[in-house]
């Protein structure tokens, strides 16, 4: 049974049609990468998986079970967390009461749960005093993947990670991801940049205008003439 999937979804923004009969699938433990250029619907497949827009007509299901109709809280319930786009942390709190923040929904993280994020991320044990604001790119980009893992998710979403980053940080964030991912949670990277998505996923889907355009598996992209001619640059 698929972790994730949205079922022929159609999303609008009041009369503007944004998703278009979209069909996507998680597996458990996947690595998956939605691309897409700008505007072409990357983050609003995500507030549609989240619950943040309901789509007109398709359905979302978690491990089977439709969940179209039930709030973000209850979706985060069943195993869903976000990095969002920009990362978002607590700026004037702690590294500490950031990541405690990621557990809110569930009354706050339990010893485990902080013990299994500073395993990851030895850092965030060592600056846990520290405010997240006076942290640098990367750091603060453990500290949003620390923050939605405490609350033990199955699949993390994530948007646009690369965003606003120098080539150099861009890939040590994705060994970050491919970290997280080895420890065992299915991830979904919504990205522009294809190349380094590719680099590390295991499958692709490539969004158009709200469509999907191409699909397959990640090795199989990266030889892909036209995708490679549109979003590699070669
Ligand atoms: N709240 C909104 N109301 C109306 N239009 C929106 C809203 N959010 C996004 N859009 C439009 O939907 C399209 C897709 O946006 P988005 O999903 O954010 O794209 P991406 O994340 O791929 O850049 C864009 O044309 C954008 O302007
Ligand atoms: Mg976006």
């Amino acid at each position: 049974m698929s972790l994730l999937e949205l079922d022929n979804v159609d999303t609008y923004y009041g009369q503007i049609h944004i998703l278009q009969g979209l069909s996507i699938r998680i597996e458990p433990g996947e690595l998956v990468c939605l691309l897409g250029g700008n505007a072409s619907g990357k983050s609003t497949t995500l507030k549609t998986i989240l619950g943040i827009v309901r789509p007109r007509t398709g359905m979302v299901r978690i491990e089977g079970e439709d969940v179209t109709k039930r709030p973000t809280s209850y979706r985060i319930g069943r195993g869903l967390a976000i990095v969002p786009e920009n990362r978002r942390l607590f700026a004037p709190m702690t590294v500490l009461e950031n990541l405690e923040m990621g557990a809110y929904l569930r009354g706050g993280g339990a010893k485990e749960d902080f013990e299994r994020v500073y395993e990851l991320f030895p850092l965030l044990h060592e600056r846990r005093a520290q405010l997240a604001g006076t942290l640098s790119g990367g750091e603060q980009q453990m500290v949003a993947m620390g923050r939605a893992l405490m609350s033990r998710p199955k699949l993390l979403l994530m948007d646009e990670p690369s965003m606003g980053l120098a080539p150099i940080l861009v890939e040590k964030n994705f060994e970050i991801i491919e970290q997280v991912h080895q420890s065992g949670v299915a991830i979904l990277v919504v990205e522009q940049n294809a190349n380094v998505s590719l680099s590390i996923a295991d499958r692709g889907y490539v969004l158009s205008t709200g469509r999907l355009v191409l699909e397959g598996k990640a090795a199989d992209l990266r030889e892909n003439e036209d995708l490679r001619k549109a979003y590699l640059g070669r």
